[in-house]
């Protein structure tokens, strides 16, 4: 058409028109250059070039591609902190267990008003007020649940003062109407857990405490008696953090602790009946070592050690060659400002374990993605409301089957949890089945 137009032109006109077909005919020939089509390279590759829609089983791609990289390049925006309780002064530890039997998880504090308490989950992540298990906790620090007595249902520890001591459940989250000391042996007793040690089938109690750079255990009876305390070591120099798990693969449970005054995380090989190796350093680069936790971050099989270290506001993780050998500590963040708690929990729902912390100085509660390999991505944000942030846990509080963060703060005392709503899933994020 251009060129016949030319042709018609006449008079002084005539320049223009030309230019003007010129420049058309350079429109249409790019045009026809940048017609959709599917090619296929030498090597194989396959072209698919259009610069409208592609389409495929109906899927707008492009649109789609555009939405996933957006998505992947934004991160989530914090959330909502709900909260659960102020009833608590310095709240230090918080979790989550099912206290009455009705099939949704309650939640737990322990807060240095000598108090153990819990909140009864109506079901849909609204609680009961405060519900207090103990006040003769003098101090407390550290708290856990699980079944001591065998008898079915979830019992808390306490670590205090001086004193390791449960609480007998008595099925439906009302509790034994005295503490049970375990232990007075302990001095500064700063962290609490439950394992069964000697593999005779119940859980027997572990121990750290900071003024005796303890870590020690008691032997379960089976029904909730213990023995004496036993010594594991006392080379953990201001002992803040003990944990159990299977590092090197062998089927018992092994020991791990975090230690602040040497920047320690170190482990303790079971024998399988409940003796312990001497001391085995993981790393001493973890400044004020803190909390410490296991989880297989990189999906080869084996326990993976985390760590939180307060001065280098550091949330770090060691690689398990296998055997109980470690690789040097590979740091995930040092956006934690004070690094006070460490966990591991799959938030996103894609099937591999992702880490959460809770800083101290930021009040920050946030989590860090795991790319699947042990590969992590920037921290992210759940909440900066958690003043003076010491304990972080996840679970499923709306019972909507993915996990709910926890936290636990001293500033501002507060027990609070802040709600998956699949934000930080990427499969409800990106409409996946
Ligand atoms: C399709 O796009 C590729 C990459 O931009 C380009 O190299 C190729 O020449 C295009 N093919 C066609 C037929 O336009
Ligand atoms: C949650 O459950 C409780 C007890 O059944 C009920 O009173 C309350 O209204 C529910 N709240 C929401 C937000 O669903
Ligand atoms: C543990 O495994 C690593 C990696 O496979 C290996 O280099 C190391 O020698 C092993 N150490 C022991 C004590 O078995």
């Amino acid at each position: 058409m251009a060129p016949s137009m030319s042709l018609r032109a006449r008079g002084p006109c005539t320049v223009e028109v030309l230019v003007l077909a010129w420049a058309l005919c350079v429109v249409l020939v790019t045009a026809a250059a940048q017609k959709p089509s599917i090619t296929v390279d030498e090597v194989g590759t396959l072209f698919i070039n259009s610069t409208e829609k592609v389409v495929v089983n109906g899927v707008d791609v492009m649109a789609a591609f555009a939405y996933l990289l957006e998505a992947a390049t934004s991160t989530p925006s914090s959330v909502p902190q709900l909260i659960i309780s102020t009833a608590v002064r310095g709240p230090d530890s918080v979790y989550a267990a099912d206290l009455d039997g009705d099939g949704d998880l309650d939640v737990l504090s322990a807060s240095s008003d000598d108090k153990i308490a819990w909140y009864r989950n109506n079901g849909n992540g609204t609680f009961s007020a405060q519900i207090v298990i103990s006040t003769a906790a003098d101090g407390v620090t550290s708290m856990y649940a699980a079944d001591l007595d065998g008898d079915g249902d979830v019992d808390v520890l306490s670590a205090s003062w001086n004193k390791i001591a449960w609480y007998r459940n008595n099925g439906d989250g009302t509790f034994y109407y005295r503490q049970i000391v375990i232990s007075t042996a302990d001095d500064g007793a700063r962290s609490v857990y439950a394992a069964d040690l000697d593999g005779d089938g119940d859980l027997d109690v572990l121990s750290a405490s900071y003024g005796d750079d303890k870590i020690a255990w008691y032997r379960n009876n089976g029904d909730g008696t213990f023995s004496t305390q036993i010594i594991i070591s006392t080379a953990a120099d201001g002992a803040f953090s003990v944990y159990a798990a299977d590092l090197d693969g062998d089927g018992d449970l092994d020991v791990l602790s975090a230690s602040d005054n040497d920047d320690k995380i170190a482990w303790y090989r079971n024998n399988g009946d409940g003796t312990f190796s001497a001391q085995i350093i993981i790393s001493t680069a973890a400044d004020y070592a803190i909390s410490v936790y296991a989880a297989d971050l990189d999906g080869d099989g084996d326990n993976d050690v985390l760590s939180a270290s307060v001065n280098d506001d550091k949330i770090a993780w060691y690689r398990n060659n296998g055997n109980g050998t470690f690789s040097d500590q590979i740091i995930i963040s040092t956006a934690a400002d004070g690094a006070r708690s460490v966990y591991a929990a799959d938030l996103d729902g894609d099937g591999d374990l992702d880490v959460l912390s809770a800083s101290l100085n930021d009040d920050k509660i946030a989590w860090y993605r795991n790319n699947g390999d042990g590969s992590f991505s920037a921290q992210i944000v759940v909440s900066t409301t958690a003043d003076g942030a010491r304990s972080v846990y996840a679970a499923d509080l709306d019972g909507d089957g993915d996990l709910d963060v926890l936290s636990a703060s001293g500033g501002d005392n507060k027990i609070a949890w802040y709600r998956n709503d699949g934000q930080w899933d990427w499969k409800t994020r990106f409409n996946l089945p």
